[in-house]
């Protein structure tokens, strides 16, 4: 296969600039590799909420189901964050996407720049050499539980629930893809007190019967916490459910230097979505001072995902040889900082230029 169909939600923030580097990026590969991409935009989050009312309309969903893989950018937006009353929420239109398209695998690697080591706020020497595999389940547990408010009782609740068979794939998909590095899968959890963690380690173990070259370990969540920033090296691949995964990965994602250099891909049985860890960073808004690698990365592990896997491989060159060259914006290089069209561009043409099959 050679054509493909790209749903494009650039939505909110700094969403869009990031978002039209990749899209540029992909139009070189295009180029380079003779794919073609078709890209159909779709409106989401509070651009979607304030020209539609709805925070995913359905018209965004069909185009979502339709494509062969989504590329979001970032949701959310300061005006909802401080309105408590708010009946609507940009992060409902991502929530809602995630659970119609079953994304029920989100996957956040986390690998070092040597040229960037000098960047992370631990010691060279803790972080040398990290490369993490995160694995979080993404359409069940608290975030899709009941929830329930009486305000004049004073009283709310949100309700953590986990059906085995919403376990049993994303262990696997960890425990297929330890196979292929280091062989260690880690467990996170607070088994000590949730009847949810317990079964998802009785599930990790009946899982792991099945890979017996891979080590399966169990680490309690409050622990891990405190593990990954004094000896981040010990994990190879982490399997964890919802809230953990969303909280570990974001303090993952500090080790490295920059949260703006990491990507994350949301996988599911029929689609897949793939989106940068960072937020929408209302802040950089219109500013071009964005860092656009991480949705850049996200592209690669998109064109992993379809299977193209020499355009994924140059594409990370091409970001490795921006990095190393300091080709990057002000939050890696505050000497000289180049803006995120100037980045997004500069991998672009390094794409063109180096792939031989373009003169061929
Ligand atoms: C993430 C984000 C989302 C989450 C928000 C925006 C709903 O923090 O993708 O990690 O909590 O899952
Ligand atoms: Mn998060």
């Amino acid at each position: 296969k050679t054509n493909f169909n790209i749903a494009v939600l650039p939505g909110d923030g700094i969403g869009p600039e990031v978002v039209d580097e990749s899209i540029k990026i992909l139009n070189a590969i295009a180029e380079a590799f003779r794919y073609k991409f078709d890209f159909t935009y779709g409106l989401m989050g509070a651009e979607a909420i304030y020209k539609t009312g709805k925070p995913l309309p359905d018209e965004t969903l069909a185009i979502c189901r339709a494509s062969d893989a989504v590329l979001f950018g970032a949701i959310g937006d300061p005006s909802f964050d401080n309105n408590p009353d708010a009946k609507v929420r940009p992060e409902q239109g991502l929530l809602k996407l995630r659970k119609e398209l079953g994304l029920f695998a989100n996957i956040r690697p986390l690998k070092i720049y040597s040229s960037l080591i000098d960047k992370s706020p631990l010691k060279k020497e803790i972080i040398d050499g990290t490369d993490i595999l995160i694995f979080r389940e993404l359409v069940s547990g608290i975030y899709f539980g009941e929830k329930f408010t009486d305000e004049e009782a004073g009283y709310a609740y949100d309700n953590c629930r986990y059906h085995r068979d919403e376990i049993v794939p994303v262990v696997h998909m960890a425990f297929q893809e330890a196979q292929k590095r280091r062989k260690k899968v880690t467990l996170i959890d607070k088994a000590n007190v949730l009847d949810t963690s317990r079964l998802w380690r009785k599930i990790c173990k009946e899982i792991a019967a099945g890979y017996p070259e891979v080590e399966l370990d169990f680490m309690f969540v409050d622990n891990a916490a405190m593990q990954l920033i004094l000896n981040p090296k010990q994990f190879d691949v982490i399997v964890t459910e919802n809230m953990f995964g969303d909280i570990i990965s974001d303090e993952a994602s500090v080790i490295g230097g920059s949260i703006g250099l990491l990507p994350s891909a949301s996988i599911g049985a029929d689609n897949a979505l793939f989106e940068p860890i960072h937020g929408s960073y209302p802040q950089a808004k219109g500013k071009g001072i964005a860092n656009p690698i991480a949705s850049v990365l996200s592209t690669a592990m998109m064109l992993d995902y379809l299977k193209l896997d020499q355009a994924a491989e140059k594409l990370r060159q091409s970001v490795e040889h921006a990095v190393d060259n300091r080709y990057v914006t002000a939050d890696l290089n505050n000497q000289q900082p180049y803006s995120t069209a100037e980045v997004g561009s500069f991998i672009a043409d390094y794409i063109m230029y180096s792939e031989k099959s373009y003169y061929n």
